[in-house]
């Protein structure tokens, strides 16, 4: 994806995979700019470790408590979290605004975590924020409703009836509908059969942050329902485009680099 973009454009970089070891995280950090590299990104275990390492981090990424971008300028480092911004672009791509909406978030790991900051910065009127271990979306809400302008409250999975009421988004967070060895495995088919789809409202618009497969259990759910489904894709190449600017300062080819993922 990136390759594609700096082809397309012009630009004389690469953009290489590097395995890191934990022990090894410091040393390769601090080596980053002598190296030749001009931007990084991280991802997991290094995503909240690498914070420590590096000089600022936006307030987005703080909220958040994970990097996945690093740009290195003038000797410093500045870390942010293109996932939470990534995720609200796509869906404005699609159609849908965040601003003023109802939004229900399912999981309470790292993905629904920057999918709460997004759409909270973005302008949700109210993010209520599900998981099958309900201690989980509590704490997940607890920690980022202090200085959020909207509530952010957590739920269990008992709940969904009441918590899919009302919503104008629902985002499936969850790993469940990831592809194992077979594309529709029993979690995944089990998982969407298994939500509360009569209380969400036809308008409500469904997005899956899983993009392998692309057609997960719950967005096909949706569109046999009549509800608009975004596939994850979006999140994916627009945490990319927002790394590709922030590194290079042009406007990234959002649709080279789309056609690079499919
Ligand atoms: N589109 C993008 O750019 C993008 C970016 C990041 C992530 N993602 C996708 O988002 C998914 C989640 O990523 P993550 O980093 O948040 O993973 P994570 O930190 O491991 O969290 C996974 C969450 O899913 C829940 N979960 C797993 N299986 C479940 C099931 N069968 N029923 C209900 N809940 C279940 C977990 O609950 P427990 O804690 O109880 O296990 C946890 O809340 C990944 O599969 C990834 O593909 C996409």
């Amino acid at each position: 994806m990136h390759e594609a973009a700096y082809r397309a454009l012009g630009i004389d970089a690469t953009y290489e995979r590097v395995r890191v070891r934990p022990d090894e995280l410091a040393a390769f950090i601090a080596g980053a700019e002598a190296e030749g590299y001009q931007g990084l990104n991280v991802t997991l275990p290094h995503k909240s470790a690498v914070i420590a390492l590096i000089h600022e981090v936006t307030p987005t990424a703080a909220r958040i408590g994970a990097v996945n971008t690093i740009t290195i300028r003038g000797g410093a480092l500045y870390g942010d979290n293109t996932d939470a911004r990534g995720l609200v672009r796509s869906l404005e791509d699609a159609g849908f605004g965040a601003e003023g909406a109802r939004v229900v978030v399912l999981g309470a790991g790292g993905a629904a975590r920057a999918a709460v900051v997004g759409l909270s910065e973005a302008g949700a009127a109210e993010i209520l924020v599900a998981a099958r271990r309900p201690s989980a979306a509590s704490k997940l809400a607890e920690a980022l409703a202090t200085d959020a302008p909207a509530p952010i409250t957590g739920h269990g999975f008992d709940d969904l009836e009441r918590v899919f009421a009302g919503a104008d988004l629902l985002v499936q967070a969850t790993s469940a509908t990831l592809a194992g060895s077979d594309a529709s495995s029993d979690v995944a088919i089990r998982f969407a059969d298994g939500l509360p789809w009569d209380a969400l409202a036809p308008s409500a618009t469904v997005t899956d942050l899983v993009y392998q497969p692309l057609e997960t259990t719950v967005l096909r759910a949706a569109r046999a329902r009549g509800h608009r489904a975004i596939d994850g894709l979006g999140m994916l190449i627009h945490q990319g485009a927002l790394a590709f600017e922030g590194w290079l300062g042009v406007a990234a080819p959002v649709a080279v680099m789309r056609a690079a993922l499919l």
